[in-house]
């Protein structure tokens, strides 16, 4: 089907719930294509998805391998790979046992249920600006509002508080209140990063309510920030952390992870295609790929951010935010015309999140492009 036609019927028969422009049509580690053959460096990465870049040979590999093996036989059975990729996650996050899902609102919807059985409480807590997914589970525990309040009553009933405020933290959380939902940076917001402190105070005032702190790493964790999860810059120990994104390359997947004590009982929890073989095997091979790029991580970041130093960015790693107001747009245009994936996040926050195997011509490349074309729109 040529392009023109593909529109036309992508308008024709499917709902019109995102908006797009550019047709991508294969990938290589930090690049991608469009349909006329235009190349791009890729600083959205599926947004923090594609962690070991588009096609990586080494997860490849892996899927192809195991589809010709054994794509599907239920969780009615022990899965290929299963096993080994539990290990891995629970060595790698320090946590203890882990749940597959298939994506970060589910993980987010198994941290919800098991925090209601593991306190017999019902409610929970979250932040302003927080995204936790838009199932309806997720979505209770998700802030903002347009796309909240269109699907309103929703349950869990959630108080929200201002993110970094231990104050009104303090306040909202009472006896009623089974879990704390926190993303330790940010993600949809636009990269935001909390005060120092914030999250060793929530541990502290979830401590002494008893209450579950569950810490929602689908954006920030497998190594973006530098390290396997952002919370382990903070030595903080959550009772449980969700995952998804960056986890299998693309290959859908999610996790939730909970530290000793806390387990689902048979029945409790299940899914049809959670932890399948295809998604277990992508997992491994792209939690090996990450180990090999892993180090670099920090000198990655920061030189990117080096380079963006006139736009005062916020950053952890390889994932990195700014403000540039209402041109922000215009800026992703700009920078999609000339070459450079890039996104905006919420309130004119400029998202950079690209996969962890870029190379440090790519980071020289893309940066040079995003301030050229910030510098043109404010001509
Ligand atoms: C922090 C966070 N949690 C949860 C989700 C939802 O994940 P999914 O889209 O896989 O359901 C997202 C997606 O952007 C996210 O950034």
């Amino acid at each position: 089907m040529n392009e023109m036609d593909y529109r036309a019927s992508e308008a024709r028969y499917y709902m019109p719930a995102f908006s797009r422009e550019i047709m991508i049509e294969r990938g290589h580690l930090s690049k991608v294509w469009d349909a006329d053959g235009k190349e791009y460096i890729d600083c959205v990465a599926g947004i923090a998805v594609c962690s070991t870049g588009h096609c990586h040979p080494e997860v490849t590999r892996a899927i192809c391998e195991q589809a010709a093996r054994l794509i599907h036989c239920s969780n009615l059975y022990y899965v290929p790979g299963q096993a080994e990729l539990a290990r891995k996650l629970v060595e790698i996050t320090g946590m203890h046992k882990v749940f597959f899902s298939n994506s970060g609102a589910e993980a987010n919807d198994g941290a919800i249920k098991l925090a209601r059985l593991a306190t017999g409480r019902k409610n929970f807590v979250a932040f302003t600006h927080g995204f936790h997914g838009r199932t309806l589970g997720s979505l209770s525990v998700t802030h903002k509002p347009a796309i909240r309040e269109p699907f309103l009553p929703l349950e869990p009933s959630c108080t929200f508080v201002d993110y970094g405020d231990l104050h009104a933290l303090e306040k909202a959380v009472d006896g009623s209140v089974a879990g704390v939902f926190v993303e330790p940076i940010q993600g949809e917001a636009g990269v935001i990063i909390p005060p120092d402190g914030f999250i060793a105070g929530i541990r502290e005032i979830c401590d002494r309510h008893g209450v579950l702190m569950i810490v929602d790493e689908v954006q920030t964790g497998m190594g973006r920030t530098g390290k396997w999860l952002a919370i382990h810059h903070t030595g903080i120990e959550p009772d449980i952390v969700t995952l998804a994104k960056g986890i299998a390359s693309g290959f859908p997947m999610g996790a939730l992870l909970a530290r000793e004590g806390l387990e689902f009982k048979r029945s409790e929890h299940g899914s049809t295609f959670a932890g399948g073989p295809l998604a277990c095997a992508a997992a491994r091979a792209t939690i090996g790929v990450i180990e090999q790029v892993l180090p670099d991580i920090p000198a990655k970041g920061k030189r990117f951010t080096n380079l963006l130093s006139a736009h005062k960015p916020r950053s952890r790693g390889l994932m990195i935010g700014f403000h540039v107001g209402n041109d922000c747009p215009a800026v992703q245009k700009k920078c999609a015309e000339n070459g450079v994936l890039v996104n905006c996040a919420a309130d004119g926050n400029l998202r950079l999140v690209p996969p962890l195997v870029i190379t440090n011509d790519e980071i020289d490349q893309a940066a040079a492009v995003i301030n050229a074309a910030i510098a043109g729109i404010g001509e």
